[in-house]
């Protein structure tokens, strides 16, 4: 009898000891979390277990703000994606990349990335983990090579360290790269605007009436391509946009080899659009005004412009200015200034 309790206490004493010197010993997790708001769609990809643990998140910040990912350690993904600006470059047209060179199309803005089924303007890249390959290579954005950058990396004491940290291996590897960056870019969520809040039926949080009017002119108007909550169908349609003869992009068709996909894009979405200019895939509208002017007057009349596509809008001076006080009422400040996203923060 006196053995048994002996025999217990030892056992509560050393199960005890065992989560003291786990806790004391292991390091602490500390993750964020990945979050779908109510009524969105499944997003395409998300992090395992809808979380993503914080020292793989500033790997892959640290490493989407380091020119070490180009040729002449010049550029850095954030050249092109700045934070302030949703992650677009603002006042650029077109994107500018190493040696000065110029792009053929404009920086998109990036977040809501999770739920894009497809990447880049004609939708050429599949999965936002292989995604960071294209810039990476592009002789005119980092011109680099996979392998060269993997040696630099693992030329640095420090990255080797970081690495080591979130994949224990230290040995740093193109997919352990990749893997990092993926895990930034899918944290870039934006789903706090004031449209969001009303959604939400936040208190003291409404439309003014311009807003409101703007939001029906937009129902009417922009959803079709446009469509709520992630104000872009996800899909490729031709705008109406005038062929730029300069940069000759047939867009998808290019991907797809159909004629029938000639000028088509991806759909953007509306989100954060009053930070992101300049607009279109070659950014050559610098103004929400002159997009609504394309749209209301400037589409041209061709059997390839979408069926979706309103060519008869008629928009007075009032419509478009309701237009654009509804869009603006989609930007995101909590996402623009959240300082988890800023470079110098670690
Ligand atoms: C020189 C400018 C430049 C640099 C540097 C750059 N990008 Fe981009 N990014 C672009 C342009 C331009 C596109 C659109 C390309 C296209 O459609 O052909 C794009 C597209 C993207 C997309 C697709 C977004 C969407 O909605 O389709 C992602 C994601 C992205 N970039 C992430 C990155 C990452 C990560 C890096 C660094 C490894 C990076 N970019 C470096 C200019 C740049
Ligand atoms: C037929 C589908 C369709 C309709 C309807 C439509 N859009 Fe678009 N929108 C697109 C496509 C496609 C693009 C990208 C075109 C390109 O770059 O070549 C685009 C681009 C935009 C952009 C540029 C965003 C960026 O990041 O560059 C804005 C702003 C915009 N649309 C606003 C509107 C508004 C406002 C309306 C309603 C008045 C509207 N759209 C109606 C398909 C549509």
């Amino acid at each position: 009898m006196k053995n048994v309790k002996f025999n217990k206490k030892v056992y509560v004493l050393l199960a005890f000891a065992a989560a003291w010197s786990f806790f004391a010993f292991k390091k602490r997790e500390v993750y964020l979390n990945f979050e779908v708001p109510k009524h969105w769609p499944k997003p395409v990809v998300h992090p395992p277990h809808n979380r993503v643990n914080i020292d793989a998140f500033s790997l892959g910040k640290k490493l989407f703000n380091d020119p070490i990912l180009s040729k002449d350690n010049s550029i850095s993904c954030a050249s092109c994606h700045l934070n302030f600006s949703a992650f677009t470059h603002g006042d650029h047209a077109v994107s500018h990349g190493i040696y000065g060179l110029k792009g053929t199309r404009n920086s998109p803005a990036l977040f809501n990335l999770a739920w894009s089924k497809n990447l880049m303007w004609d939708g050429r890249v599949e999965t936002l983990e292989s995604q960071p390959i294209n810039p990476i290579t592009n002789p005119v954005e980092m011109a680099s090579k996979m392998e060269d950058v993997i040696e630099k990396l693992n030329h640095s004491a420090i990255y080797r360290k970081l690495f080591y940290n979130v994949y224990t291996d230290s040995q740093i590897t193109q997919k352990m790269l990749l893997n990092a960056l993926f895990q930034f870019d899918v944290m870039l969520v934006s789903t706090n605007s004031k449209y969001d809040s009303i959604q939400r039926n936040e208190q003291g949080v409404q439309f003014t009436n311009e807003e409101l009017r703007g939001y029906e002119i937009y129902k009417k108007n922009c959803a079709a391509c446009h469509p709520e909550p992630l104000f872009t169908n996800q899909g490729f349609e031709n705008n109406g946009l005038p062929f730029d003869t300069a940069l000759k992009d047939y867009g998808r068709a290019a991907i797809t080899g159909k004629s029938s996909d000639s000028f088509y894009f991806k759909v953007p979405s509306l989100r954060n659009v009053a930070v992101s200019a300049p607009y279109m895939h070659d950014g050559r509208f610098s103004k929400l005004k002159d997009v609504i002017e394309h749209y209301n007057t400037g589409t041209i009349h061709s059997n390839k412009v979408s069926a979706k596509l309103n060519k008869n809008m008629q928009l007075t001076p009032q419509d478009k200015k309701d237009l654009v006080a509804f869009l603006n009422t989609l930007t995101d400040k909590a996402f623009l200034y959240d300082v988890k996203f800023r470079a110098e923060v670690q």
